[in-house]
């Protein structure tokens, strides 16, 4: 068997002297690659790509710009480098030195993080696979694919941790990563957005915009844990999440100045007259993604994310900005629907961390809304995109299982049946956005229904070969 050297695989963990380890990723390696020929982007595994590959932590290292083929990325484990003395900083063990070794008691829960985070990353590139034939440009295709390759490295970065740390569990746990699948019956992905259908590039762009960020919150969390593997790990991709939710904002973004321009080409103001995505229908795939989004930050009220936080597995979105790091005397208000009415309950503070997290993220979704309405105001268009209510459309928390429009009011199940179509896509808006969906694959050209991006990939002009396709 070839062996795994640090060559292959780019690695600040010492790989090269740790032989147990060295044989675990071994023997996934293979599987791994397996999955990726099989699952990942369908076609132009022969083309090369225009990638960053990070090689080293450092600000110079960890964006190397490139040819590569896709098989041929180096999947790499990167972790932040150690903080000598670092102590918990947030819940019931304050002030004692982190852990290196995964604490016993807590063994179960941590695992389940770990492999919740990580069947994420392979779920999205399965559901983005077959996106490359319709990509709008190269730009567009070579971004699809730096995400889906990034997707893959943090899920090597997930499969690190289970490996080294959870023995025979963890290593079964790095196989199923691999066996999932997203959208299948016998045995999908965990969570629920992670099944949904990424079939077209309206759908990619609100998915990188507002899935992606859920990753976000999820991983600047876990990058407060008191488990230091799982920080420093998490601590790193964030610096890859960052990009993917560029491709996100800026795509949505670019499809919404391209609305504006067709709508003011158009003589009764219609954008898909002129073969463009209207701002009508970019709302309803706004609401889609976001609510299914907000649905993974879980249960409004939790004891397993009070459990994360008193065992300093899981903090807040940059926990050192609060001022009570402890939250055992404190509440927060969350709203539940009591005999068919909205009712805010003060409940203990730590059971309220998903909630928490949720309304960090929400606050960073409204910003990249309100530039996006910017643009449209620059158009002197009077129409303006929003986020929907916390109430509606929802599936997991004190919402699930009621219907309200998107102010939060709430709705029998008949006005619900009869309305939901002016705020979510419908199949005859599945059927149009995907009847614009053409691959434009030469340099330069760009597909009709979205406008080209302000700048390029790596100071690389919009006309650069992104893709070299064989
Ligand atoms: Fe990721
Ligand atoms: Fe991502």
């Amino acid at each position: 068997m070839a062996h795994i050297s640090d060559e292959k695989i780019p690695n600040n963990v010492d790989l090269s002297s740790d032989r147990r380890l060295q044989r675990a990723l071994e023997q996934w390696q293979p599987k791994f690659l397996e999955w990726w020929m099989q699952m990942g982007p369908e076609g132009y595994q022969a083309g090369d790509i225009y990638l960053r590959t990070a090689i080293s932590v450092d600000p110079g290292g960890w964006a190397h710009f490139d040819y590569v083929k896709m098989p041929d990325y180096r999947w790499g484990i990167f972790l932040e480098p150690r903080q000598e003395g670092r102590t918990h900083h947030f819940g019931d063990f304050m002030g004692q030195p982190v852990w290196d070794e995964v604490p016993g008691e807590f063994r179960n829960l941590l695992r389940r993080l770990i492999v919740t985070q990580g069947d994420t990353e392979p779920a999205s590139v399965e559901q983005q696979r077959r996106l490359g034939q319709t990509a709008p440009s190269l730009y567009d295709l070579r971004n699809l694919f730096q995400v889906n390759v990034e997707e893959g490295r943090h899920l090597w970065a997930m499969v690190y941790l289970l490996q080294s740390y959870f023995g025979r569990d963890g290593r079964e746990e790095a196989e199923e990563l691999l066996t999932r699948r997203s959208g299948d019956v016998d045995r999908p992905r965990i969570l629920g957005a992670f099944n949904e259908p990424t079939s077209h590039w309206l759908s990619f762009f609100m998915f990188t915009m507002f899935t992606d960020r859920d990753g976000k919150y999820q991983l600047s969390a876990l990058s407060e844990s008191g488990f230091d593997p799982l920080a420093r790990t998490c601590k790193f991709m964030l610096t890859e999440e960052a990009h993917h939710m560029f491709v996100g904002e800026t795509g949505v973004g670019r499809v919404i100045e391209r609305a504006c321009q067709l709508m003011k080409q158009d003589p009764n103001g219609d954008a898909r007259a002129q073969g463009g995505i209207d701002l009508q229908t970019i709302q309803k795939y706004l609401n889609l993604w976001y609510t299914l989004s907000l649905d993974l930050f879980g249960g409004d009220i939790s004891s397993n994310a009070a459990d994360a936080f008193a065992s300093s597995i899981k903090g807040r979105h940059r926990e050192g900005r609060y001022d009570d790091h402890v939250c055992l005397e404190s509440t927060y208000p969350v709203e539940v629907v009591e005999n068919g009415a909205f009712v805010t309950k003060d409940v203990p503070m730590r059971t309220a961390m998903n909630q928490i997290l949720r309304q960090e993220y929400i606050k960073d979704c409204q910003r990249g809304v309100e530039r996006w309405n910017k643009s449209i105001r620059e158009h002197g268009i009077d129409i303006q995109l929003r986020l929907p209510s916390q109430r509606f459309h929802r599936a997991i928390g004190t919402f699930a299982g009621v219907h309200t429009d998107m102010d939060g009011n709430l709705l029998d199940d008949a006005t619900w049946e009869a309305r939901k179509q002016d705020w979510l896509p419908s199949a005859e808006d599945e059927v149009y956005i995907k009847s614009l969906m053409h691959g434009v694959h030469e340099p330069g050209k760009l597909a009709n229904w979205i406008a080209p991006p302000l700048r390029g990939i790596n100071g690389q002009p919009f006309e650069f070969e992104y893709v070299r396709l064989h």
